[in-house]
């Protein structure tokens, strides 16, 4: 059986195609789709690991609200030189939260581009990053399997065009996810363009001659492809491009622009009025990195802000929000707003959960207003795309928007004022990749 998987900064998705039918496949049993997996995992203290649903599940029941609990703990010997003693063996400890249950990763696909997402220790074991994805993409295979009943003989995996926009981090980053494959065991596999694969999934249907293009806006990259289809079966591949630019960003955007004064930006301390240091809020901007507040000097900075501030209660909701663990919930309140503000004029993003209690209310053209670099960046990556096939907007025939992120309405004005509304059609946006990847391993039997 061949394959075709998309791996996704957010969501998964596998398919299979047999020459006339598609079909998507059941990734994630537990979910309200079950052909889209969300891209999680989650790592217990034993060592067992849980994909989509069942991680995010798994980590909010035994995570969220808990009080984070410290013990030292001993991790190994280090050498330490003394100017006028010379060098000692001194062990180390570090304060860990002792009673977590288990760990949760998301948007993994996002890390292969970070150069210092090498290793991270998951009680005790220390996994490289390829080693996680690894994890999960074992998983997705024996899910296939099992449901399937048979093996899979070949697989066509999805990429971005850019994994990132510096050439030796994308060659980093694309490394990375072939090691993750082979040590995941997946057989024989090739990659293709996402975009690409959209447009495959396209041309299965077109009748036409036609210039495509496909604008394939998701969690973590903006990806487009430009396709002319000669309306015989014959494609012709003439531009492909890509920025960082995804869901995951505009949603750091709500929090960095709408909500750090609800957790105490802006507090002045003491007597002398000092503000409340930046840097700590700065690690507001990621749910993973709101973790790193729980490191017991930051969390010492957070009570005396408390006793000495201006702000009791905002620097309180923000005690709230890293020892209790509620960075996952303050995100999925974050996306929730921003995927409502993709069907009304604006939106309240409330959140009540152990000292934090706010309502803000977001209007759709302030939303548009914090994202306005990015839709500038999309623009242009899409004005370079048109360049390198040496078309006019005028000579694309259809816009093809696929990916979560193709809804929001600002993106899609941008569109519609670049290549006119007619043009402009919705592909399946959770699956229109894999199943191209689907076509695409089917055409290479
Ligand atoms: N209706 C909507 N309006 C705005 N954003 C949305 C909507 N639905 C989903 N999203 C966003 O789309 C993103 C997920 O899209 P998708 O599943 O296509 O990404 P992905 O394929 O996992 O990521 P990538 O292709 O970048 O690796 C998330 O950031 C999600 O918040
Ligand atoms: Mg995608």
């Amino acid at each position: 059986m061949r394959v075709g998987l998309d791996f996704g900064t957010t969501n998964s998705s596998a398919a299979v195609y047999d020459g006339e039918r598609l079909t998507l496949l059941p990734l994630d049993p537990v979910n309200g789709s079950p052909s889209i997996m969300r891209s999680t995992l989650f790592m217990t203290r034993e060592g067992a690991a849980y994909i989509g649903r069942a991680a995010i599940n798994r980590f909010t029941e035994g995570n969220v609200g808990r009080e984070i609990e410290y013990e030292w703990r001993y991790i190994g010997d280090a050498e330490v030189t003394f100017a006028d003693f010379g060098t000692v063996q001194q062990a180390l400890y570090v304060k860990v939260d002792a009673n977590a249950p288990g760990r949760l990763f998301q948007s993994l696909k996002t890390g292969l581009r970070d150069k210092s997402f090498s290793r991270t220790n998951v009680f005790g074991t220390s996994y490289t990053l390829e080693e996680l994805i690894a994890i999960v993409l074992r998983l997705i295979l024996e899910q296939i399997e099992t449901t399937m009943g048979q093996p899979v003989t070949s697989m066509v995996v999805g990429r971005p065009v850019h994994y990132s926009l510096t050439p030796a981090l994308d060659r980093l980053a694309f490394e990375r996810m072939q090691a993750a494959c082979q040590l995941a065991g997946l057989p024989e596999v090739t990659f293709l363009a996402e975009p690409t694969a959209a447009a495959l999934s396209y041309a299965r249907t077109a009748r036409s001659a036609q210039n495509v293009l496909v604008f394939d806006f998701g969690g973590g990259t903006l990806d487009v492809t430009i396709m002319h289809l000669d309306g015989h079966g014959g494609r012709q591949l003439l531009a492909t491009d890509g920025v960082p630019v995804g869901g995951d960003l505009l949603d750091q955007r709500i929090v960095m622009g709408r909500l750090l004064h609800h957790f105490g930006d802006g507090a002045t301390l003491g007597a002398r009025r000092l503000p409340f240091p930046t840097h700590v809020l700065d690690h507001l901007s990621e749910w993973q990195t709101i973790i790193e507040l729980t490191q017991p000097n930051y969390l010492a900075i957070i009570e005396e802000a408390i006793a000495i501030g201006d702000r009791p209660k905002e620097l309180k909701a923000l005690r709230s929000l890293v020892r209790q663990n509620y960075g996952l919930p303050l995100y999925e309140a974050v996306e929730d707003a921003k995927v409502r503000l993709s069907e009304a004029p604006e939106s309240v993003l409330s959140m009540h959960h152990g000292e934090i209690a706010f309502a803000e209310r977001i209007p759709r053209w302030d939303f548009e207003r914090l994202i306005g670099p990015d839709v500038r960046a999309v623009e242009k990556c899409i004005d370079r795309t048109l360049a390198s096939a040496s078309l006019r907007p005028a000579e694309i025939d259809v816009v093809l928007r696929t990916g979560g992120s193709s809804r929001v309405p600002r993106f899609v004005k941008m569109l519609t004022e670049k290549f006119g509304p007619a043009k402009l059609q919705e592909m399946d946006v959770f699956t229109g990749v894999a199943s191209g990847l689907a076509v695409a391993a089917w055409e290479q039997g």
